[in-house]
């Protein structure tokens, strides 16, 4: 299957190096001034929950640019990503022939706007696209990148709501509900209520609709969307779409061990945020993140039997290619020998495998599985 094109639109670039102007200077002078409010950003994100509340970064220009140049980018990549694996993989199309989605907890848009833009590119462009936030300031910056990036031909709202509260939300039903980087804020959802949150947001759907949450890749935000996940999908009121290729209990969840589950997507980083990137020293190489998808109703492409998702980074020695998958419950561990293949080749074929990727096995349900060669093993969905 071919990769998908999850491409950063220049007119969204071009978009936020405006705004980095307007808040913080022009040219390059603005972008160096802006790693500061990058770095206090990422802190803000990379820490369980900040003592007392959330406070609205986002109505500070500054911060908002920040946002928009380094973190944006990458929030549209991982949702486009997430989709891509429902779409191609699992078949997945919205029902309806106009389309609803709702971005709950939007921001200035970057999962929103994206699955907006992939499901333009499928062919079943959405007529709606809503984006609620309690901040003021996200919202209007988020009908501003929409209509830049989508055009008129979608209708772009907002509202001011909470995303606590699913009945709270704007009427009607949506084909496509996504929540991107939210859950971990939402006081009243706490660690143990995303799957009571995650059932109430799928009870918004329409028949045939999809939920997708996306999360940071953090061991304790992936392993708390995953719990909610295994969760939801034992009870069989909707049907788990993916990262998991079924409704089984990730074995990982209970081994302790020192992997856990979350994706990997490789990109391009827009050049604005590789340059203020230079003083931060991120890995910009990939995009690391964390994902839910549950459908309501109507049934879905099943995956081929033998299928497997890769759990573990790829590691490549001395005449073997190893990683970890989980099939059918149970975590394995696949050995491809790689014996009279050139570096090269070894290289090539170990680059075209990645975290998340879906392969295709055989039917054995060993801890250790052994295949000859790279022959042997199929690519059935990478991202
Ligand atoms: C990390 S940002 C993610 C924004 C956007 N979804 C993205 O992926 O870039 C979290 C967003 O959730 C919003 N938020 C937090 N708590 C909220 C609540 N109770 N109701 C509505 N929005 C909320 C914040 O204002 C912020 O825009």
């Amino acid at each position: 299957m071919p990769a998908a094109d999850l491409a950063y639109p220049q007119a969204a670039e071009a978009f936020w190096l405006e705004r980095v102007a307007e808040s913080v200077g022009p040219g390059t002078e603005g972008l160096e001034r802006l790693a500061a409010d990058v770095a206090r950003l990422s802190d803000l994100f990379t820490t369980e929950r900040p003592a007392g509340a959330y406070p609205d970064y986002f109505s500070d220009p500054a911060a908002l640019a920040a946002y928009g140049i380094f973190f944006l980018p990458q929030g549209w990549t991982r949702a486009g990503c997430a989709l891509d694996q429902c779409m191609r993989f699992r078949g997945w199309r919205p029902a309806a022939a106009a389309p609803r989605v709702l971005d709950v907890g939007c921001g200035p848009g970057s999962c929103g706007i994206s699955v907006a833009h992939s499901l333009v590119k499928a062919g079943r462009g959405p007529s709606e696209l809503i984006g609620i936030d309690h901040s003021p300031a996200a919202l209007a910056s988020f009908e501003a990148l929409a209509s830049t990036v989508l055009g008129r031909e979608i209708t772009v709202k907002t509202r001011l709501s909470d995303a606590q509260a699913p009945e709270g939300w704007p009427e009607g039903s949506f084909d496509l509900i996504v929540a991107g980087f939210v859950i971990n804020e939402l006081d009243q959802v706490g660690p143990d209520g995303a799957q009571a949150w995650m059932e109430a947001a799928c009870a918004r759907l329409a028949p045939g609709g999809l939920l997708l949450v996306i999360e940071p890749a953090l061991r304790f935000a992936a392993e708390r969307l995953l719990k909610a996940s295994d969760d939801l999908a034992a009870t069989g009121r909707f049907l788990r779409l993916g990262p998991q290729l079924d409704a089984l209990p990730s074995p990982l969840l209970a081994s302790g061990r020192d992997h856990w589950e979350h994706e990997s997507c490789a990109w391009t980083a827009p050049d604005s945020a590789q340059f203020v990137n230079r003083k931060l020293h991120r890995d910009l190489r990939e995009v690391r993140f964390s994902y839910a998808a549950f459908l309501r109703g109507s049934p879905a492409v099943d995956p081929p039997a033998g299928s497997a998702r890769i759990v573990s980074d790829i590691q490549t020695i001395k005449g073997l290619v190893r990683f970890i998958v989980v099939a059918q419950g149970r975590e394995q561990q696949i050995e491809v020998a790689t014996r009279g293949m050139s570096k090269h080749e070894v290289k090539l074929f170990a680059g075209r495998l990645a975290r998340g990727c879906v392969v295709g096995i055989g039917q054995s349900t060993a801890p250790k599985v052994r295949l000859s060669g790279p022959g042997e093993l199929v690519t059935l969905w990478s991202p």
